[in-house]
């Protein structure tokens, strides 16, 4: 479901500036290909971690893969701050910036401040001039992005417990993958590979074109019986009007455009476990041998009926 490195080198015009590869589902990119592209063609590296907690590609972590790598503490995640993200970089002059872009791109945009500490000294502060306090310099076009203080401890307390989340998590991912061949050929979802730990974010479902069944029937079901779901986004550029601009038709991204419409996810939350992910197989086996039955039924009426076959066309 990630970036296909095969297909980046035909996107590359003179205008492309970063490769941004999202791990989605918290299954890493293929970044080693990704990163030979990027320095044969000078381009920056932006890793989308922002589901990816945890994961691990080739013994590292996501997230120190690239030049920078972006994780969200939206309360979805695995730690959260209710709201937030962290930008991880290893390059201390990216780090300036992104200080300064959280705080409106002030000029002010030092590690640690020491105006916040008991001498208030700054030798910085009227750096720019005697009457040019350097908090409000603005040196960019910057954002409000910056973390309070409560939403620090929220995920302060949460750093205490993540290694607990996720190997509950990771456990609940890797049993759910490991049965989902179940579920062949109408349902297909990640593997785990030998060079990698997935970020257990969710389990991800894509309804494959062998299924007689739609993405609705399917979520109404399994919400029927309490699994609840979401979908895998759907948030293509010619999927969202609001990227309307930038001219794209529908068919332009084929395979994200599919899992788009036919994929969802389900949770693998740290409060659920093996007798519950067991559940969630039973349903969704359930569903499909209900389907099954019932197209077995359609074509053996069918079959029996030769005129309203051509009518109906494929069941
Ligand atoms: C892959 C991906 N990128 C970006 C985001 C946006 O993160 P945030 O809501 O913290 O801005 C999300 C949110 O869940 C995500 O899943």
């Amino acid at each position: 479901m990630n970036i296909d490195p095969h297909q980046i080198e035909e996107k590359i015009t003179d205008r492309t500036r970063a490769i941004m590869p999202v791990h989605l589902m918290g299954k890493p990119a293929e970044m080693d290909s990704i990163n030979d592209i990027a320095k044969h063609y000078g381009l920056f590296v932006v890793e989308d971690a922002a589901e990816a907690h945890g994961a691990t590609y080739k013994g590292n972590n996501v997230g120190s893969l690239a030049d920078m790598g972006a994780f969200s503490l939206y309360i979805a995640h695995i730690v959260t701050t209710v709201e937030g993200g962290i930008v991880t970089t290893d390059r201390s002059d990216f780090a300036e910036i992104l200080r300064s872009l959280r705080s409106h791109g002030r000029a002010c945009k030092c590690e640690s401040c020491v105006l916040n500490r008991s001498s208030s000294y700054c030798a910085k502060r009227f750096s720019y001039g005697d009457s040019m306090d350097i908090r409000f310099i603005f040196e960019r076009i910057g954002f409000s992005a910056k973390m309070n203080e409560l939403e620090a401890a929220i995920g302060i307390g949460n750093l205490d417990i993540y290694q607990k989340i996720l190997s509950k998590r990771r456990s609940n991912l890797y049993y759910l993958i490991s049965q989902f061949k179940l579920f062949n050929p109408y349902l297909a979802t990640i593997e785990k590979e030998p060079h990698e730990e997935i970020g257990p974010h969710a389990l991800p479902i894509v309804i494959q074109e062998e299924a007689s069944f739609t993405r609705r029937q399917f979520v109404r079901y399994l919400e029927k019986k309490g699994v609840d779901t979401r979908t895998l986004f759907s948030s293509m550029p010619t999927q969202c009007a609001g990227f309307k601009y930038l001219d794209h038709s529908l068919g332009d991204f084929p395979n994200a455009e599919y899992i788009g419409d036919q994929g969802i996810h389900i949770g693998v939350h740290q409060d659920i476990g093996r007798r519950e992910c067991d559940y969630i197989l039973n349903v969704i086996s359930d569903f499909i041998s209900k389907k099954k039955r019932s197209r077995r039924v359609k074509i053996v009426s069918d079959h029996q009926s030769p005129s309203r076959h051509s009518k109906r066309g494929k069941t």
